[in-house]
């Protein structure tokens, strides 16, 4: 699976966000060690604060599914599936995926065209705090 099937796959994903709200569309697709997939999208809320993100739905979706072992994650965002700019998870999600990835899970920035940026959780989220280690 290379960087850029898996942004695709994120590209998907974003389609099927509900955001009658922002109109921002977000999509994921998260690679498991075993080479599984799961997609995510960005789903709002008229009360706002029960929004949930596309990375978490996707980690949600594949934790549910008795998934543990993350590889990495490819992220896509923008208005109405146009994705401009890189999109980076808001710290929240950064918080859900130090719970269940190594500092080394890569997170991968699609955008438009076949441009992408890779960071490291180590690098997203430094001394993210951790019952763990
Ligand atoms: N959003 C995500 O899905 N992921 C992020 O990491 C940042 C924000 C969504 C939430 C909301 O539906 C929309 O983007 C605008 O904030």
């Amino acid at each position: 699976m290379t960087e850029l099937e898996l942004i695709k796959k994120a590209k998907e994903a974003a389609k099927m966000a509900y955001v009658p709200y922002s109109h921002f569309t977000v999509g994921a697709a998260l690679l498991c060690k075993n080479g599984k997939i799961y997609t995510g999208c960005n789903i709002e809320n008229a009360a706002y604060s029960p929004t949930n993100c596309a990375e978490r739905t996707a980690f949600f979706k594949a934790i549910s599914e008795g998934e543990k072992n993350f590889e990495a994650i490819a992220i896509v965002g923008g208005k109405s599936c146009n994705f401009t700019d890189y999109c980076t998870p808001c710290g929240v999600c950064r918080q859900v995926m130090a719970e269940f990835c190594s500092k080394d899970f890569r997170v991968i920035l699609g955008k438009n065209g076949e441009d992408f940026r890779v960071i490291t959780l180590r690098n997203l989220l430094p001394d993210s705090f951790t019952l763990k280690e």
